[in-house]
């Protein structure tokens, strides 16, 4: 499938024109349980979600933009107006993937009821489809009670980078008995209060195949194994936007050196008076 977007200069905001498609569904996404692999990757910005959506099942807005857009040290400090900023972007950028997008810390744990505000306000101001909550089976109330109300979740098992402070650290999950039981315990939970999709990062690969398994709804992986019914990646650690990345990532640019290389030719050529060269500058009318 192939989208072309055109730029419109007359407000010089880009403007996306695709061919006329339809958006993937939550049906749709559950239908591919079991079947060719859901391609998911993280979007935060109206350039980056026009260039995935052609390749994308889903989008996620994921609270990940807390490093990797504002620079913060984890993604507690992320918010609610940044999540509607991003995900509205990301929404005006994308026409064919399913955008789901990630509650923020805060703003979902204290009741049901604080849930569905924060993510009845997320779907109403972005457009997006689905919101992710991150926990196992102490949320399974509140998966249930959105869902029960027309908010489509994803969960998300195993390594919940919210619970950083808890967990003690980014590690992989699930190398104890005790600790393997307790998030396959939390996937099935999550996924009999109706969750459509289910996120398993940083799990040992046997209790990812065993999630697999147990749970209905697909499970998308990152950090988990190829036999999950999809994968996900952080846009900006697949492109090589960063020297440090998990073990489980997979660089498939480098942007990082791509950049570089390109301001060292432009700073060249700006203090060399190379640039502008005579392409660039306006000629006065004959
Ligand atoms: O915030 C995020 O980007 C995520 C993915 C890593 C799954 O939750």
């Amino acid at each position: 499938m192939s989208t072309t977007f055109t730029i419109d200069t007359s407000t010089s905001r880009a403007n996306p024109t695709p061919a006329p498609m339809k958006r993937l569904t939550i049906p749709a996404i559950q239908a591919r349980k079991g079947g060719d692999p859901l391609v998911m990757l993280t979007a935060y910005t109206v350039r980056m979600a026009q260039l995935l959506d052609p390749h994308c099942d889903m989008l996620l807005v994921g609270d990940s933009l807390g490093q990797v857009i504002y620079g913060l040290p984890s993604t507690l400090p992320v918010t609610l107006d940044m999540m509607c900023a991003h995900g509205a972007a990301v929404v005006r950028g994308s026409y064919h993937a399913l955008v789901v997008i990630d509650m923020p810390f805060g703003s979902y744990e204290g009741s049901p009821e604080q849930a569905f505000a924060s993510a009845s306000r997320v779907l109403a101001e972005t457009g997006a489809a689905a919101v992710k909550m991150e926990g196992g089976a102490v949320m399974a109330p509140t998966v249930e009670f959105l869902t029960r109300r027309g908010i489509p979740v994803m969960g998300h098992v195993g390594l919940t980078p919210q619970a950083v402070n808890a967990l003690g650290g980014y590690g992989a999950r699930g190398r104890s008995n005790a600790e393997h039981a307790k998030i396959l315990d939390d996937a099935r939970a999550i996924a009999e209060a109706g969750a459509f999709g289910i996120v398993a990062e940083g799990v040992v690969e046997t209790l990812a195949k065993e999630i697999v398994a147990a749970v209905g709804c697909p499970v998308i992986g990152i950090g988990a194994s190829a036999e999950c019914d999809g994968q996900v990646l952080v846009i900006d650690d697949m492109l090589g936007m960063f020297d440090r990345t998990a073990r489980f990532v997979k660089r498939y640019e480098d942007l990082a050196g791509r950049i570089s290389a390109a301001v060292t030719t432009y700073a060249g050529e700006v203090r060399s008076r190379a640039f502008p060269g005579p392409e660039q500058v306006y000629a006065p009318k004959p």
